[in-house]
């Protein structure tokens, strides 16, 4: 029997991509593999948001070396944002000559009939398209979870983040068809998912490039009517297209969340201009001020960068205000790289690494506490839990996720996959937060 394993790296996005790649090669006839060792083809889904993403795609295809030497037919293939690069495929051809299958984000769903290109190939088969030519509608999804499941509504970004080079690999803002995520909701909800999380590098711009108006508030408001449908999120949302008709609109509807993931990446004027993202950190504070008197019990998230080319002690002690206005429930913290091809690459003064570091360890600490203080605050509240399963590392409690997305233990012996119930919670962690069941 022909068996595939797929290894994902970066965001959920690409998450879910896996998820589609590993549907058509069920549908190819291939089985899902227990283990990397036994698959006859195992695919990289590759990142290449930092070279830390990249580092552990060649080092990992470093180490398949030995494994094809042992079996030749095994099949190796490496897809994702990074074969988009430039020059980036043939480099991956060159330096791993046994690479059977190099494919970018363009024409993922071609994989069938690049396997069977493969199959005639004594050399590397490269196939990357510079751009979109459209969505690929209708292919299955081979899911992992079966309580909460992903759906991308927009492909590519048109932000142009200075720093960012998702819009190189991903190209262009394309939003699916309302009429087409509407489909695949009904489907996974006629399925038994509870939960669906809408994916897109900037899910409130959706619509843009539609005809009709239909923009992410309209989308929301569908999909709030299909029977079965428990729980909507989105991810990622930006500060920037977040207006007061979304806020109101996600206020009135019953099955979004209350979590608002909102990147704001830095906290000085200077920095978030040269970054490009198109807001201030007064208007950043002003929309998170709006949603919570909007959205009670609400739990906010952000992304937040160091070290970008220019930042001053002045310009981080600005981010280091922000987070202590802001209070975020939690932060994705992450150091600046330079990635080849964006503008900030190009910048002349990079800020050196022992100062990024030093700076990221302060913010890590600073937003550690506020999470702390924040989960501190849940103690005593009622939290509504979709429950996902027995925690694997403590036997007797089930674990599931609160609307606000943080992580709720409690202890039952009965299977409860699915299924919403209400936690009194009685203690908090950094990461999660206990308590029993009323
Ligand atoms: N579209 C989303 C997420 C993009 S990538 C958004 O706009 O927020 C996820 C996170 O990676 C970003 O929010 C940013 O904080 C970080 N990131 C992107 N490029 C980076 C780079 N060159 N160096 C370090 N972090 C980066
Ligand atoms: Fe990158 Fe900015 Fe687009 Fe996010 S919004 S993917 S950070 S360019
Ligand atoms: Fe990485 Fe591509 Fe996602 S670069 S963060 S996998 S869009």
């Amino acid at each position: 029997m022909k068996s595939y394993f797929i290894i994902t790296f970066g965001c959920q996005m690409n998450e879910h991509d896996s998820e589609v790649l590993a549907g058509m090669l069920e549908a190819k006839g291939f089985v899902a593999a227990d283990s990397m060792e036994e698959a006859s083809i195992i695919l990289l889904n590759t990142c290449c948001v930092r070279e830390t993403a990249e580092n552990k795609v060649f080092s990992l295809l470093g180490r398949l070396r030995q494994r094809k030497m042992a079996h030749p037919d095994l099949i190796i293939g490496v897809c994702g944002c990074m074969p988009q690069q430039k020059n980036m495929a043939s480099r991956i051809a060159r330096l791993f000559s046994y690479v059977d299958l190099v494919f970018g984000t363009h024409n993922a769903h071609q994989l069938p009939e690049l396997l069977d290109r493969v199959a005639n190939s004594k050399k590397t088969v490269q196939e990357i398209w510079p751009a979109s030519r459209g969505i690929s509608e209708g292919h299955p999804a081979k899911r992992k979870d079966s309580v909460r499941a992903w759906v991308t509504i927009t492909y590519g970004c048109n932000n142009f983040c200075t720093y960012c080079i998702v819009p190189f690999v991903r190209g262009r803002e394309r939003s699916r068809k309302q009429e087409d995520i509407k489909a695949e909701v009904a489907e996974l909800a006629g399925e038994g998912y509870k939960e669906i999380v809408l994916l897109g590098q900037n899910v409130n711009s959706y619509g843009k490039d539609l005809e009709g108006g239909r923009d992410f508030a309209s989308l929301l408001q569908c999909l709030e009517g299909i029977n079965g449908l428990e729980r909507i999120r989105y991810m990622t949302s930006h500060p920037r297209d977040f207006n007061d008709g979304l806020i109101s609109t996600i206020a009135g509807l019953q099955k979004v969340c209350e979590h608002f993931h909102l990147p704001v990446q830095a906290g000085s004027n200077r920095i978030l201009k040269k970054m490009n993202r198109g807001y201030t950190r007064e208007q950043y504070l002003d929309l998170i001020r709006k949603i919570r008197s909007a959205v009670p019990q609400q739990s906010i998230t952000t992304d937040i960068m160091v070290g970008f080319p220019g930042e001053d002690d002045s310009d981080f002690n600005d981010t280091v205000d922000l987070i202590k206005l802001a209070r975020f429930d939690s932060a994705y913290t992450f150091v600046y790289n330079a990635r080849p091809g964006t503008p900030a690459a190009d910048i002349k003064e990079q800020v050196p690494e022992a100062v990024k570091k030093d700076r990221i360890q302060t913010l890590i600490k600073l937003q550690n506490q506020i999470s702390l203080e924040k989960n501190r605050e849940e103690i005593g509240r009622c939290q509504d839990v979709l429950v996902e399963g027995e925690s694997k590392k403590k036997p007797g409690l089930l674990y599931g996720r609160s609307r606000g997305n943080k992580i709720v233990l409690f202890p039952c012996t009965r299977n409860l996959r699915g299924k919403i119930v209400s936690v009194r919670i009685t203690e908090s962690r950094l990461a999660h937060l206990s308590g029993e069941m009323v």
